[in-house]
């Protein structure tokens, strides 16, 4: 059922992405610059924006030029998989934090912050957790010690969570879930308080995909956070996970929803973008991808409240595009040698000519 569904997103994607025009006037900026220091990261400096990426513990480990260009490229990072409940807690009584623990070595030796991903969410859980029939009580009391333990060990290293992860369903209501269906949607409110709790300071998400034009979607997770707040949960912002692939967010609405939140008085992060091309590649093809990267980077740098642009991965060598969405690939600004294409080129021009500046004051970088 899943596959039929990726196939039928990614049959309309490849005809939306088809269909688009190419601006004859538009240009990327010239090869040379893009050699040039700074990197992202010092073009961002200025518009108080983090630039982030999803990093994988293996080539972080092995692959020497990885690490420069994320440490060159970017001021923020997250896990793409370490901290999952699956890989942090495989086992009841049994946590793994090495390969988090490195990635976050990585990140404070070169001043970068860091997003947590993620506490709470329906995939990637341990056998445990997935096959245990468990009363209500004994989950709540697994979902308390899981916040508690990851949350505390990291207390004032990880600057944000994105304490829970797609709890909303693409049909109705919130999705079904192991957690939902012990706990009730309770569960959502049960995690903020818990990760609170563990660290006051830290900064909590609710993350989603399908959530970024206006659809019934977004305002279903409109109407979730404005209720959380309501009720004094503490949420700090919303992340929007930016998957171009199931579908491209018209800039209006893209613009116009970032608004709504932010008049919630709520962050938002766009968290896990990418921006995959029906394959095969080629160099019209390149010049639609750097178009819609542009789009996105120009309306987060238009909305204040919009702090961060993360990218699932940078290099095009380790990205979850082929494997997930099969016809598609090459969806992140670098490529697979780690070279910089186009969309690389339009994000470090937009970062150069936003006329946004950081918030007068502002004393802590990763708040
Ligand atoms: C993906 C990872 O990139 C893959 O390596 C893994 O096999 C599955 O998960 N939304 C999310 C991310 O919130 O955690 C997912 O990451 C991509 C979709």
């Amino acid at each position: 059922m899943e596959r039929i569904l990726i196939a039928i997103t990614v049959f309309f994607y490849t005809c939306a992405f088809d269909r688009m025009d190419v601006d004859p006037n538009f240009q990327v900026m010239a090869v040379e610059d893009q050699a040039v220091a700074p990197g992202l990261r010092g073009l961002a400096a200025r518009s108080g924006l983090l630039v982030g990426a999803a990093v994988a513990a293996e080539p972080l480990r092995g692959d020497e030029e990885y690490r420069t260009v994320l440490a060159r490229e970017y001021n923020a990072l997250v896990p793409e998989n370490a901290l999952k409940f699956g890989n942090v807690h495989p086992e009841p009584e049994r946590y793994d934090f090495n390969d988090f623990d490195e990635i976050l070595a990585f990140a404070e030796s070169n001043d970068m912050c860091v997003r947590g991903h993620t506490l709470v969410w329906h995939r990637q859980l341990p056998s445990w957790v997935e096959q245990r029939p468990s009363t209500r009580e004994e989950l709540t009391e697994v979902l308390r010690a899981h916040v508690h333990t990851v949350v505390g060990r990291y207390r004032g290293r990880v600057h944000y969570w994105d304490v829970v992860n797609e709890a909303i369903s693409d049909f109705w209501g919130f999705r079904s879930t192991v957690w939902s269906r012990a706990i009730g949607s309770e569960y959502i409110e049960m995690a903020f308080r818990f990760a609170h709790e563990a660290d006051p300071d830290a900064l909590l998400f609710y993350n989603d995909y399908g959530v970024e034009g206006l659809g019934r979607k977004s305002t279903r997770m409109y109407e979730l956070v404005s209720n959380l707040l309501e009720r004094d949960v503490p949420i700090h912002g919303v992340g929007l996970q930016v998957h171009v692939n199931q579908g491209i967010p018209r800039t209006d609405e893209l613009e116009s929803n970032l608004r709504r939140l932010e008049g919630l008085g709520l962050q938002i992060h766009l968290t896990e973008v990418d921006v995959g091309i029906p394959q095969p590649t080629t160099e019209p093809k390149l010049l639609k991808q750097a178009i819609l990267y542009q789009k996105l980077m120009d309306s987060c740098l238009a909305i204040r409240s919009c702090t961060a642009f993360v990218t699932w991965g940078f290099t095009d060598a380790h990205s979850w595009v082929p494997s997930y969405f099969p016809g598609l690939d090459a969806a992140l600004p670098f490529d697979s040698s780690l070279q910089p294409k186009p969309s690389y080129g339009v994000l470090r021009r937009s970062l150069k000519e936003s006329s946004r500046t950081a918030p007068r004051g502002l004393t802590r970088r990763c708040s």
